[in-house]
């Protein structure tokens, strides 16, 4: 089918974070009886062995509470209270917003979508909007740093089984990060998930499928950031208060719904492409300029006045030792590099207000004037580890089975994934 014309304005501005494709490799199924426990050793960085598979027992608990993973998450039956907040929120949503509606599907095909070209739903994947009409009352994106010369620093689409290497070398440089999980990964992946919290990182939503928000129903949507957060708070023990649309893809509507969760949207002013490398046509030497590239622009004075957030991925070896090939040269050139809430002041990133995280000050030591010692620079963000203790088991039988159930999907999905991939390059092209 010929893409629509509307298709060919899209894509460019889709491309620039177009689908972290590398998620279709890795769906699993875990399950099966729990034979032994699992000795958990953060010093183990062989990929392979990180990433066996292994049962949670008290992930298996609660599971039967979540959408099935990674499949469009909708209200889970029998859940009265999502279903009662929900409510309330489409109540909100259709009467602020009644001609913002879902189009395009959930992989991200917009052919044949009839959208207006003045963007009245400031649509992040038409014209990348990210400041809606202020008679909208809906708050902008985060898109920079108010500090100067600060990198705002986060990794999508974790947690992912094989992040040792990158996480230990975070910890050795005393470096914190924002972490957008994919509450699919959180629920298949939930120590490493717990590791990230243990370590002081800030933890937001990055949705439960990973797959294109403004396709949804206010229900899907709603579903799919309600019960990542739901999956992050009973498996970390957090309440994350901001979310980021995988491929930037978010309109009013979506924001609106985020806001209604008290979440607030971090999108990027900078993409590195890494999670590309592989999968589309770029090379790893591509990456390396794209990290030049800004490197570059802070050398020139570019970010006297603020800083950029920069887009890059814990989804694979590649792309999280690339972070750690180009971390000394981001360290030398800019002032600071820090996690969204630091950089923005937030001291309180979760639901939870006993739990605090360190401001700008607090992390730099610039004009620190704190007296406790409750969120000090560069230490943990205080509070309790995960809301649900247990210990992580691996399970020879469910392995075997978890594996066949992940490469049939493998084969299934990621067809169709590069063959949209492909359609989208494609369409540009010509
Ligand atoms: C594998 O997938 C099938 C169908 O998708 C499902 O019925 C089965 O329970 C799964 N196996 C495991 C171990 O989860
Ligand atoms: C939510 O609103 C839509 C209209 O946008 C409506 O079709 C749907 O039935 C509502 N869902 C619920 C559960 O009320
Ligand atoms: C949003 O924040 C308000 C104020 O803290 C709180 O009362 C409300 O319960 C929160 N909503 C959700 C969905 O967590
Ligand atoms: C995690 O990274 C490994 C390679 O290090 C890769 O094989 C795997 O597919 C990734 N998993 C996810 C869920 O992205
Ligand atoms: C994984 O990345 C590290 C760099 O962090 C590298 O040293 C190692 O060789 C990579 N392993 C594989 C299997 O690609
Ligand atoms: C963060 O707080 C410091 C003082 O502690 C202040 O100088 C700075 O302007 C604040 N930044 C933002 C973005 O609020
Ligand atoms: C900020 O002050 C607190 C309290 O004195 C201290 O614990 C922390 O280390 C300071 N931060 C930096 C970066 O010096
Ligand atoms: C924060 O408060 C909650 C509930 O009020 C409690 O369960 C939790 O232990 C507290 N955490 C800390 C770090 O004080
Ligand atoms: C890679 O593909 C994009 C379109 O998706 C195109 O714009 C770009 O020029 C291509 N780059 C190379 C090096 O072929
Ligand atoms: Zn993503």
């Amino acid at each position: 089918m010929l893409p629509s014309l509307l298709l060919l304005a899209a894509a460019p501005l889709a491309a620039a974070h177009t689908g972290c494709g590398g998620h279709e490799i890795a769906r699993r199924n875990p399950g099966g009886p729990v034979i032994h426990r699992r000795q958990v050793d953060n010093t183990n960085v062989d990929p392979v062995a990180e990433c066996a598979p292994y049962t949670y027992a008290p992930v298996n608990t609660i599971k039967a509470q979540f959408p099935a993973i990674w499949q469009a998450a909708t209200l889970v039956q029998g859940d009265s209270e999502a279903a009662a907040l929900f409510a309330t929120i489409n109540a909100t949503v259709n009467q602020r917003l009644p001609n913002d509606l879902p189009r395009g599907t959930a992989n991200g095909n917009m052919a044949g979508v009839n959208y207006d070209n003045a963007d009245p739903d400031c649509w992040w994947t038409w014209k990348q909007c990210t400041t809606p009409a202020a008679s909208t009352g809906i708050l902008p994106d985060i898109t920079t740093m108010p500090e100067p010369e600060t990198w705002g620093f986060g990794f999508d689409d974790g947690p992912n089984c094989s992040h040792n290497a990158l996480y230990n070398f975070l910890a050795e440089n005393n470096q914190k990060a924002t972490m957008f999980f994919i509450g699919s990964n959180v629920m298949d992946w939930p120590v490493q998930a717990i590791r990230a919290k243990d370590d002081g990182h800030q933890i937001c939503v990055h949705t439960w499928s990973h797959q294109y928000m403004t396709s949804f129903s206010n229900e899907q949507a709603f579903a799919e950031l309600y019960y990542t957060r739901k999956a992050i708070k009973d498996v970390i023990g957090v309440t994350p208060k901001c979310w980021r649309p995988p491929f930037g893809d978010t309109d009013n509507r979506i924001r609106l719904i985020a806001s209604l969760l008290n979440m607030t949207t971090v999108v990027w002013s900078d993409d590195t492409d890494d999670w590309k490398v592989g999968i589309g046509n770029v090379t790893a030497q591509d990456v390396d300029n794209n990290y030049l590239k800004v490197i570059n622009a802070q050398k020139a004075g570019a970010y006297a006045t603020h800083g950029p957030v920069v887009l890059n991925h814990e989804i694979n070896n590649y792309t999280m030792g690339e972070l750690i090939k180009q971390y000394p040269a981001i360290k030398a050139a800019f002032k600071y590099i820090v996690p969204i809430a630091t950089g923005l002041n937030i001291s309180n990133p979760y639901e939870e207000t006993n739990i605090t995280f360190p401001t700008f000050a607090q992390y730099t030591g610039v004009g620190n004037t704190t007296t406790s010692s409750s969120a000090s620079a560069g230490a943990s963000a205080s509070g309790s580890a995960s809301a649900v203790s247990g210990s992580a088991s691996a399970s020879s039988s469910s392995s075997a089975v978890a594996k066949k159930n992940a490469s049939g999907a493998l084969a299934v999905s990621s067809v169709s994934a590069a063959s949209l991939f492909l359609g989208l390059t494609a369409a540009l092209l010509l």
